[in-house]
């Protein structure tokens, strides 16, 4: 299922990277919360070799949302993480795929077909991207970390956007980025490329892949309050471990 998932990640990136050379037909779902006919495109791909292959799983995707299915095993899909940068050209967006057993992600996939990486996890089985091991960062305080976020599509009307805890984590870590996608950043803490990744408001499609992706890389995953993360919580705090007590007390000093 794992080679069947890397297979689907890299069609499916493909397609967008191919699709991004033409114009784009875009719709606003909410502000900025896009949906473009290539996500729609990618999606398409990916939930029909998922029917034709395994007809009894379920699938819960981001544009077509929830099927049931006869059994236990639940594909989570975001066919485009990061639609925003895709339509501006700015080149930061991947495809995540992550196949759940009884809500527990068993593999995960995330694929960044701008720099042909593809970060693969399976339970206890580590992950790898490209086919090499990752391990999550040395880092062992805030202010020596690095850290990536996002804020919610809800920002403008919503007062619990991020905004007071972005403010008092930019005086905390040694830098902040937010890069637009969530699947992919969660990766890079997998990667030892960031030391954490906190967010809220995302959805399991976004969260599935990457979330196994740092435990398998020897991270944590958790909620806001520590808590381990589970598939429908929607507040993340990812790290590579020695950063995330700091990390929650901050979140929570702030809000
Ligand atoms: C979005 C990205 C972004 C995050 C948003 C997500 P989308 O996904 O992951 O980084 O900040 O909350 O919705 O809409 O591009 O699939
Ligand atoms: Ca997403
Ligand atoms: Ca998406």
């Amino acid at each position: 299922m794992l080679d069947f998932a890397i297979d689907l990640a890299y069609r499916a990136g493909a397609l967008l990277r191919a699709a991004a050379e033409r114009e784009r037909s875009t719709e606003a779902k909410q502000h900025s919360d896009l949906v473009s006919d290539a996500d729609r495109a990618s999606e398409a791909l990916i939930i029909g070799a998922i029917r034709e292959r395994f007809p009894d799983h379920a699938i819960l995707a981001e544009e077509s949302g929830a099927s049931a299915g006869a059994g236990s095993y639940t594909w989570v899909i975001d066919p485009l993480d990061g639609t925003l940068n895709y339509v501006h050209g700015f080149p930061f967006y991947s495809v995540s795929i992550a196949l759940a057993h009884n809500r527990e992600p068993l593999l995960g996939v995330v694929f960044d077909p701008l720099r042909s990486e593809l970060f693969a996890a399976e339970r206890g089985q580590g992950a790898r991207v490209n086919g090499r091991r990752l391990r999550v960062s040395a880092t062992a305080s805030l202010g020596a970390a690095l850290l990536t976020t996002g804020f919610p599509y809800s920002r403008f009307s919503q007062p619990d956007n991020n905004l007071r805890e972005f403010a008092r984590l930019s005086l905390r870590a040694r830098e902040i980025r937010r890069s637009g996608s969530a699947a992919l950043e969660l990766c890079y803490v997998a990667a030892g490329r960031s030391d954490g990744h906190w967010e809220l408001e995302l959805n399991p499609w976004d969260l599935a892949a990457g979330a196994l992706l740092v435990r398998e890389a020897g991270g944590v995953v958790s909620d806001w309050q520590g808590q381990p993360w589970a598939l429908e919580e929607r507040r993340v705090v990812a790290s590579n471990g020695h950063v995330h007590a700091e990390l929650l007390a901050e979140l929570s000093a702030a809000g």
